[in-house]
């Protein structure tokens, strides 16, 4: 990995750069609007952490937890394009496994594009394993839609 990032918890103040992240990321109409990543970060049951690298945000990852289960998913992994394979997609999801086993998470589960293979790569590296097709899942507003696949993980 070049350049090891910190990786901390995501505050209000990072909540600019997260939203340019997300769009720079996601140029369709899948990426999350500035009032849910504000949501997401403030008021959800959620885990929201970012890489950063001298002062600079370089990626995020969200987790959203569920009362009442040990199953929490994985929202988003966002790295920005211009850093994106240097290992901080990979960091970021380790760190947030440990915070989920801290919180006796026991499975992570998420549904990725089937279009989206850098994530689905990522994704089996870290130990997911695909579990279902899930067709159309995602629906675009007259474009049609896309199938996504449920990946899951036991966490031990
Ligand atoms: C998916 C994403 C988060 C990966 O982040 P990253 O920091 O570039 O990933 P890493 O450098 O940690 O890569 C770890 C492993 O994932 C796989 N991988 C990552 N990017 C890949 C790519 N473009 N093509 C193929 N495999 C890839 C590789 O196996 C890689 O290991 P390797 O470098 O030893 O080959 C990044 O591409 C991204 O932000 N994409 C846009 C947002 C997105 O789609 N997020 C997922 C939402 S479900």
């Amino acid at each position: 990995m070049t350049n090891p990032g910190i990786i901390r918890r995501a505050s209000l103040d990072d909540l600019d750069r997260i939203v340019e992240l997300e769009k720079k990321c996601f140029q369709d109409n899948l990426s999350y609007s500035r009032r849910q990543l504000r949501y997401l970060l403030t008021k959800a049951n959620s885990t929201f952490l970012v890489e950063t690298y001298e002062e600079t945000v370089r990626g995020f990852i969200i987790i959203l937890y569920k009362k009442g289960t040990t199953v929490a998913g994985v929202e988003t992994v966002d790295v920005d394009p211009n850093h994106q394979k240097q290992g901080i997609g990979l960091h970021l999801l380790k760190e947030a496994e440990e915070e989920m086993k801290n919180k006796g998470i026991k499975k992570i589960r998420l549904e990725v594009s089937t279009t989206n293979l850098a994530a689905i790569a990522l994704y089996k590296k870290a130990g997911f394993r695909t579990f279902v097709l899930l067709k159309n899942y995602y629906l675009y507003n007259h474009q049609g839609s896309r199938d996504a696949v449920r990946m899951i993980k036991n966490l031990h």
